[in-house]
């Protein structure tokens, strides 16, 4: 009986260590999903792939000519994929790295991802370019070109990146059924607190408008975890808006549009995200 509550006992502590272990299992993609030359992904928590900078950064006076370009940089989509290329380092370094910050003000240590130039071939001739995809996380975007030698130093910065909509352009839309054939909830995110409204009707001429009174925020002190908690890592959300449409007729082509009121009043990104479904 004893042994049977000991085995009993020492299952369940495995499965509880096993468990939270779990947890830690799998690795985080990096911003860029960036993979090792073997194809495994890049695990963002691993402390051997963190940028250790010498702090703080300080400007190179060895490359007055180097310059960092992204293209395109305004109006940029949600996922839209940039050009990054730098030219005219003198002194090209394996330690030279090429890194994202959104803000382009943040401090150089709170960066998203980063790029070896060492891992593009013609960086031994000063120059080179790679392509990342880019995410709207509310704020504008700058690249800088670090060396990380004896001790970190700033070679130039890039122009900065505008996103299509900006801050309050609704993104991350969807749908999801309540259990109530008759009732459609609609969400998505947004960097703005104004007053979120769907328009939806089974006509896209004549839309009904009702308005979301449950938008949410969270901040890093509610995140129960590293990396989510900590202050270099955690990505503001945002708002996340939530609107329930109600009284729908099963059966019926529906339409909808979702946003904020002062969006829909400078009409355009309010306007183009819209679609339909099918109530059951
Ligand atoms: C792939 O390469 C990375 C970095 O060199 C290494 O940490 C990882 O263990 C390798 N994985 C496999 C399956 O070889
Ligand atoms: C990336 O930008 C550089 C500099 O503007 C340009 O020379 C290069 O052709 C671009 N590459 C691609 C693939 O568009
Ligand atoms: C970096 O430090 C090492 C060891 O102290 C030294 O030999 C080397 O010359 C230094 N490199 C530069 C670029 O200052
Ligand atoms: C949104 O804009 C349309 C067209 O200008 C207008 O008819 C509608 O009343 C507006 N809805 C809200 C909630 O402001």
């Amino acid at each position: 009986m004893a042994t049977t509550k000991t085995a009993l006992v020492a299952s369940l502590y495995i499965l509880w260590v096993t468990g939270i272990n779990c947890k830690h299992d799998h690795p985080v993609p990096t911003y860029f999903g960036r993979v090792h030359p073997n194809g495994t992904i890049v695990d963002a928590r691993n402390p051997a792939n963190k940028l250790k900078f010498s702090s703080p950064p300080k400007p190179t006076t060895l490359e007055p000519i180097a310059s960092l370009k992204v293209s395109p940089s305004s109006e940029i989509g949600n996922g839209e994929q940039v050009n990054v290329s730098w030219s005219g380092v003198t002194f090209p370094s394996d330690k030279d790295i090429v890194v994202l910050y959104c803000p382009p003000d943040a401090e150089f240590d709170h960066y998203l991802d980063y790029v070896k130039v060492s891992s593009i071939e013609t960086y031994t001739k000063g120059y080179g370019e790679f392509d990342v995809q880019l995410w709207n996380l509310r704020k504008e975007c700058q690249f800088r070109y670090y060396r990380m030698g004896n001790y970190t130093t700033l070679v130039t910065e890039s122009n900065v990146v505008i996103f299509e909509g900006g801050a309050e352009i609704p993104l991350q839309g969807h749908l999801s059924l309540t259990g109530d054939p008759m009732e459609m909830r609609v969400m998505w995110v947004s960097g703005s607190m104004e007053i979120p409204i769907v328009q939806y009707g089974t006509d896209p001429s004549t839309m009904s408008v009702v308005q979301g009174t449950n938008s949410k925020t969270y901040t890093a002190a509610d995140m129960c975890n590293a990396p989510a908690n900590e202050e270099n890592a955690f990505i503001d959300p945002g708002f996340i808006h939530d609107v329930l449409l109600t009284n729908l007729k099963p059966g019926n082509l529906y339409y909808y549009s979702y946003g904020s009121v002062k969006m829909n009043e400078s009409s355009s990104p309010f306007q183009h995200i819209s679609t339909c479904w099918f109530s059951k």
